[in-house]
């Protein structure tokens, strides 16, 4: 009984044994095979470069003293623009409507006021700024000689 009940032992005992270093081997082989995957795909230059474009953080800090100042952007074209669209896309904005008590584009009689001081002061006026009206309205790529246009436009949009 004890010698056949030794003998199952060892049997299931080998059994086991077996098995369990058959699943060391594969488990060694697997790794293996994704460890020499991974050191492959690792050494690809455009690989890290890839990875290192999607890692790279979304601002840096420029510490170095001597490095050049970036200028903010400005509205490039700016300077290509007709006093018509400078107009309708920078003075309208306020002029259209008489926003802030402007002088509104076709109001005559507000803009021959103005008028009354001259073309030059009015121009320096909309380059400098004056009150709630912004220095080139807002958009510092105008030329003076944009501003001027604008503003000669609005008097003969109102009739001047
Ligand atoms: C944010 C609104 C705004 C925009 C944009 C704007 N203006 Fe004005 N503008 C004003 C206001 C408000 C006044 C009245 C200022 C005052 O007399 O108190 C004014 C006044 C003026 C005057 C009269 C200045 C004077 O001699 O009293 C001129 C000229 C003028 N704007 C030109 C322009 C031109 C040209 C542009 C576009 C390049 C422009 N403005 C864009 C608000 C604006």
């Amino acid at each position: 009984m004890s010698a056949n009940h030794d003998k199952v032992f060892v049997v299931t005992f080998a059994g086991v044994l077996a098995f369990l270093i058959g699943l060391a081997v594969v488990i060694y082989f697997t790794a293996g095979a994704i460890q020499a995957n991974t050191i492959e795909q690792g050494e690809d230059p455009a690989r890290l470069a890839r990875i290192a474009e999607r890692i790279q953080p979304v601002g840096q800090v420029n510490t170095d003293p001597n490095a050049a100042v970036t200028q903010p952007p400005v509205d490039e074209g700016a300077a290509d623009k007709t006093p018509e669209q400078v107009v309708a896309e920078v003075c309208a904005g306020c002029h259209a409507s008489g926003v802030m008590n402007s002088p509104k584009i076709g109001d005559k009689a507000a803009w021959s006021a103005l008028m009354s001081a001259g073309l030059d002061t009015m121009v320096s006026n909309a380059i400098n700024g004056k009150n709630a009206m912004p220095p080139r309205g807002g958009s510092p790529g105008l030329t003076d000689e944009q501003v001027r246009g604008a503003v000669e436009f609005m008097l003969s949009e109102s009739g001047l």
